[in-house]
């Protein structure tokens, strides 16, 4: 591979995000890569803030979140210890469960989406992924993970809210096609056919 990646995984809720980002570590570690994983919202201080409001333990406006998602972002690229720009300097292929879409998407569906894009620039602006992979599933699949795998919903997990969150993805990639990668894969299917499939395409794409 050509050199270490910054990939971002892109998805509404029980997409597989997190499956497939194990998948593709292993694939990568077999490759002699190095890699790193981490997600958002972030394990650090605003991360946390951003959990309690999604567990309803704080109430936030849905603009306080929005404003919160950007500083969490800017702390997951810029951090000292281990900030991805740090990652990606020491050599790591870093892989992400989510990054800005998702704010573009679960955001732009309560905020004004322009406010959100430009909001979030600075973070396109320091590292744009090298490849989004954007696992589509229908929102009422997503339900149904969510309420197998679950004891309690998350603010945003409806089936409406979803349905929303959906559409706000598909409306983004295409608005911003000429500048973001995106590979769009069909996440209703056994999780190694999905992970083959975005391996034969990583590979392809930067050998
Ligand atoms: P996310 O990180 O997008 O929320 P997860 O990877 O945690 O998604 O998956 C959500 C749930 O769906 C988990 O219970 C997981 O085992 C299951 N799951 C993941 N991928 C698939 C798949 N391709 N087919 C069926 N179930 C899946
Ligand atoms: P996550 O822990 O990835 O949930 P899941 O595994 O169910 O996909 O994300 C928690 C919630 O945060 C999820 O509902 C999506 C939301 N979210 C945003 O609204 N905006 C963002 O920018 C990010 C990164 C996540």
């Amino acid at each position: 591979m050509k050199k270490n990646l910054f990939i971002a995984f892109e998805g509404i809720d029980g997409s597989g995000k997190s499956t497939q980002v194990k998948l593709l570590t292993q694939k990568l570690e077999v490759a002699g890569l190095k890699v790193y994983t981490t997600c958002e919202p972030t394990d650090g201080p605003i991360g946390k803030i951003i959990r309690d409001i999604f567990r309803h333990k704080m109430e936030a406006d849905h603009r306080t979140i929005a404003g919160l998602f950007v500083a969490d972002r800017l702390d997951h690229l810029l951090n000292k210890t281990n900030g991805i720009l740090k990652k990606l300097e020491e050599g790591y292929t870093v892989i992400t469960d989510r990054y800005y879409f998702s704010s573009y998407a679960y955001q732009s569906t309560h905020v004004d989406q322009h406010w959100v894009i430009q909001a979030n620039s600075l973070s396109a602006n320091l590292q744009r992924p090298d490849l989004n992979i954007y696992i589509d599933i229908s929102p009422e699949l997503s339900i149904d993970r969510l309420n197998k795998g679950r004891d309690s919903i998350e603010l945003y997990e409806t089936l409406e809210n979803l349905q929303n969150v959906r559409n706000k993805y598909f409306e983004i990639m295409e608005l911003l096609k000429k500048e973001e990668k995106v590979l769009i894969v069909d996440g209703n299917r056994e999780p190694e056919i999905i992970s083959n499939e975005i391996w034969d395409n990583i590979a392809n794409r930067f050998k």
